[in-house]
């Protein structure tokens, strides 16, 4: 294997496999989407990226398309035939053919990837079996942080078995999340609003406070164009079980009840807890912390259910918790073009001593800044070593 030898042409083809990769960054979970690329010579004969809920692979999508294709059908075999894809090809069998096979069984010359995949059972296996048959196998090293962007969250729970984790915030000018009633309906504009549907449907789950429910009574669901895709699994955090849940309640109302599920605490009302598992919800009890439900143990349970983004809509308590324990990945703001009172809702809330200096708060790198109207949308991350 080799992780040099690409000309303009590789560097291209790898660019459409990304932008392929990238359309379904939030709805192929449990699996990364991966986007795939097949050329005869310098024709494209197939492309492909994973499909919905993860299979159809991208790689056999591609596959399936190029097969179809009159050069492979008709020719003679007078070019070579190379397939780019984002992920190294997988290598087992277990529910469907593997990848790999599939592109010996092809007949592919090349195969050019981005990135190994970390699942152990094809890690480098994917490699050498397509290196046993005779395929050249080219480990190109560009594009690594749009590379890493299309598949951070499965990345993550591969790495801690926890999820990626977006804190989502629409404030006001200055830093206020909601009025001193807790009124934030609509702190940012429309054009804001449809771009959160976007940021929703890429990722695989969205978490709120008991506060954020009862105050707001939101909806937490994909609308207008984006509707048809599949629900988005639900966690609320009320470890005294303060919300009133009936068939009335918004979330309820508008989403699938077995993908909602309710973090509390142990030892809390069993009567409630009926009424709870009576509506069809999923409810998860989990130990506290300095008197709150733990983060981590939260994390590491939503691991285990196989999400690899989770979007953190609010409100600022539990924004504040999930800063204080640094449980996050990165941050969202839509700052909308209102200002509001001193004594408002703040984003966040103490996280740190209050004789801190400057120099011991956290600094963040910005990723991302675009104007929505009057609106500003912003995405930082944390400070990394690689970063
Ligand atoms: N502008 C925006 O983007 C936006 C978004 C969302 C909400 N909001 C606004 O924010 C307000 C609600 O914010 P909030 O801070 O009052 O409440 P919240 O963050 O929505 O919910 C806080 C509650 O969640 C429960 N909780 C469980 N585990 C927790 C943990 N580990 N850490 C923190 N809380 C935990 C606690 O109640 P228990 O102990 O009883 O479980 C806590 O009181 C509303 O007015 C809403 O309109 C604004």
């Amino acid at each position: 294997m080799t992780s040099s030898g690409l000309n303009k042409f590789d560097a291209n083809l790898l660019k459409i496999a990304l932008t392929l990769a990238r359309r379904g960054i939030g709805l192929t979970g449990p699996n990364p989407s991966v986007g795939c690329v097949i050329a005869y010579g310098k024709t494209i004969i197939g492309r492909g990226c994973t499909s919905i809920n993860g299979r159809p692979h991208a790689e056999m999508v591609a596959i399936e398309q190029a097969t179809r294709h009159y050069l492979y059908q008709t020719s003679v075999k007078k070019e070579k035939i190379t397939v780019y894809t984002t992920l190294e090809p997988c290598a087992h069998d277990d529910t469907s053919p593997s990848c790999a096979k599939e592109i010996i069984k092809f007949g592919a010359d090349r195969v050019v990837f981005l990135l190994k995949d970390p699942d152990e059972r094809t890690h480098g296996k994917g490699v050498s079996i397509l290196e046993s048959a005779g395929i050249d196998c080219v480990n190109a090293k560009v594009y690594k942080e749009e590379m890493l962007d299309t598949v951070s969250g499965y990345l993550k729970r591969k790495k801690e078995n926890k999820p990626f984790v977006s804190l989502k915030i629409a404030s006001s000018i200055n830093g206020k999340i909601g009025t001193k009633k807790g009124e934030s309906k609509w702190i940012s504009g429309d054009l804001s609003r449809k771009k959160v549907q976007l940021i929703r449907s890429n990722h695989d789950a969205i978490l709120v406070g008991s506060k954020t429910v009862l105050s707001d009574n939101p909806r937490l669901n994909l609308r207008d164009e984006y509707q048809n895709i599949p629900q988005k699994f639900i966690f609320i955090l009320d470890a005294n079980l303060s919300i009133p849940y009936s068939k009335e309640l918004k979330i309820i109302k508008f989403n699938e009840k077995e993908k909602i599920h309710v973090f509390t605490k142990k030892n809390c009302d069993k009567e409630k807890i009926k009424q709870i598992r009576k509506l069809g919800l999923n409810l998860i009890q989990v130990g506290k912390k300095k008197g709150k439900l733990d983060i981590s143990e939260i994390l590491l349970k939503i691991g285990n259910l196989r999400i690899n983004k989770l979007l953190v809509e609010g409100g600022s308590s539990i924004w504040t918790s999930f800063i204080k324990e640094n449980f996050f990945d990165e941050i969202i703001i839509f700052w909308g073009n209102n200002i509001l009172n001193g004594t408002a809702m703040p984003t966040f809330n103490d996280f740190l001593p209050v004789n801190t200096r400057i120099k011991g708060f956290p600094r963040l790198k910005l990723r991302y800044i675009k104007n929505w109207g009057n609106d500003i949308e912003a995405v930082w991350q944390p400070i990394t070593k690689e970063t």
